[in-house]
């Protein structure tokens, strides 16, 4: 098969490196790409949101798969403008994206399914949200969501009346998110542990994945501005199998069902961003792709084909694949410019690359990188992904330091406690 992947983070360097794995492989193009990738893919200098020029690509090379990895493309109809032209995406359509594209879409579809999420309100005008805000309608802290797409930064957990208003000026008023900023989602606050789940679908059938953990704040202890994700790890008893079984009867599968029955089937992969309440686990967004850095720590798991299950999942035919997956635990520590998520520098040459790949079953997925006189330099706020896979989560996170520690570049940051949520998790049961 000839496979394209769209998008250039660390999330497609893994796709990449799995699908570069497969039997059926026989030429692999990322567009855009980065430097890591470059290593596994011939780069297609097109942007991920081009989709007229990624389409015209595709019936140039008669490429069988397109592998969408960033949720903009799909948001904005990629996999329905491939499909008009007879070419296979592994992503849900226009209609089916809204899921991840409109938070305000996503919680009425969940009310209509009676899918667990929390209680919210949606506003289409500032002063309505303001009156009420101020108001006795909502119980403080309350969470404050721009509704459309916003690099995951559009979300803020609010423990007062001012930090709300704060919220809702920068969304609606300021329009700190653009469009995202149409229309305000005000949610009640959730109390419990993350955990990320994702599925393969093909409309119909299901494939579950094994469960991960993002860390999506910037510091330590879970401080300061969400930021895309700081790392991630993957471990099975994150979730146990009676609350992955929950997790499937009263969310993934009522989500798959309902949005055929709305005519919107869903393919490719869901990602559910969930909240493990004392009430059960409840939906805090969905995302029309794998997430970032989770598909890092997943697909390192994955025994089967990933290049058979995409196809599978794009073709309808998902029936006839079973997943099979290492026992292991896999831990990626994010390294990132100084200064994200706010304005960073660019173009700092990163050294040690080669050293830390060394290590014991430990890969480098590239993120914002790129190529400058033959040598790797920073190219965006994440920058690396530095993963390793252990049999057990405490050596897995020892080998993902010991390859962090063998990079630098200059204002380098990453968060030194990448895991120990899943440690402490371990030592509880
Ligand atoms: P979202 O992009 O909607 O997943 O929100 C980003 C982050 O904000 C989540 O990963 C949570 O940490 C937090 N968050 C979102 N919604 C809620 C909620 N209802 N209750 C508590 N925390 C939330
Ligand atoms: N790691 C969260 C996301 O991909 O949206």
């Amino acid at each position: 098969m000839k496979v394209l992947v769209v998008g250039s983070g660390g999330r497609e360097h893994a796709i990449a490196w799995k699908i570069k794995q497969s039997p059926q492989l026989d030429e692999l193009y990322c567009a855009p790409g980065n430097a890591g990738i470059a290593e596994l893919a011939n780069r297609v200098s097109i942007p991920a949101e081009d989709i007229q020029s990624l389409l015209e690509f595709t019936i140039s090379k008669q490429i069988d798969l397109t592998v969408v990895g960033p949720e903009a493309p799909l948001v904005a109809g990629i996999a329905d403008r491939f499909q008009e032209s007879g070419r296979l995406v592994a992503g849900p359509s226009q209609a089916a994206a809204l899921l991840e594209g409109s938070k305000a879409f996503a919680k009425d579809f969940m009310k209509r399914q009676a899918i667990p999420t929390a209680n919210y309100q949606i506003f289409d005008h500032a002063d309505t949200a303001e009156a009420a805000l101020k108001g006795s309608q909502f119980q403080f802290p309350v969470v404050v969501k721009a509704d459309g797409l916003a690099a995951g930064k559009g979300v803020f957990v609010c423990p007062d009346l001012a930090e709300s208003l704060r919220a809702l000026n920068l969304i609606m008023r300021e329009r700190k998110f653009g469009a995202a900023g149409e229309r305000l989602v005000i949610e009640e606050f959730l109390e419990g542990e993350e955990a990320s789940f994702m599925v393969f679908s093909d409309g119909v059938n299901v494939l579950p994945m094994v469960p991960s953990q993002d860390h999506k704040a910037i510091y330590e202890g879970d401080r300061g501005p969400n930021t895309g994700g700081m790392g991630a790890y993957s471990v099975d008893a994150i979730l146990s199998g009676e609350l992955r079984q929950r997790i499937l009867d009263e969310i993934i599968y009522p989500t798959i069902r309902g949005m055929a029955e709305e005519g919107n089937p869903y393919r490719g992969v869901l990602y559910a961003g969930l909240m493990i309440t004392p009430a059960g686990p409840k939906v805090l967004e969905f995302n029309v792709r794998f997430g970032d850095p989770e598909a890092q720590v997943v697909l390192p798991r994955l025994e089967t084909d990933l290049l058979t299950i995409l196809h599978a999942a794009a073709a309808d035919n998902l029936q006839h694949t079973a997943l099979s997956w290492k026992s292991n635990a896999v831990v990626c520590v994010v390294i990132a410019s100084g200064g994200y998520p706010g304005s960073y520098e660019k173009g700092k040459e990163i050294s040690g690359l080669d050293m830390a790949s060394e290590e014991e079953n430990t890969i480098v997925f590239h993120s914002g990188t790129a190529l400058k006189d033959g040598k790797v330099v920073t190219h965006g706020g994440r920058v690396l992904g530095v993963t390793s896979l252990a049999p057990t989560l405490e050596t897995a996170i020892i080998r993902a330091y010991e390859g962090v520690n063998k990079i630098h570049f200059e204002r380098m940051y990453y968060r030194r406690d990448i895991a120990s949520k899943g440690l402490k998790k371990l030592e509880r049961n």
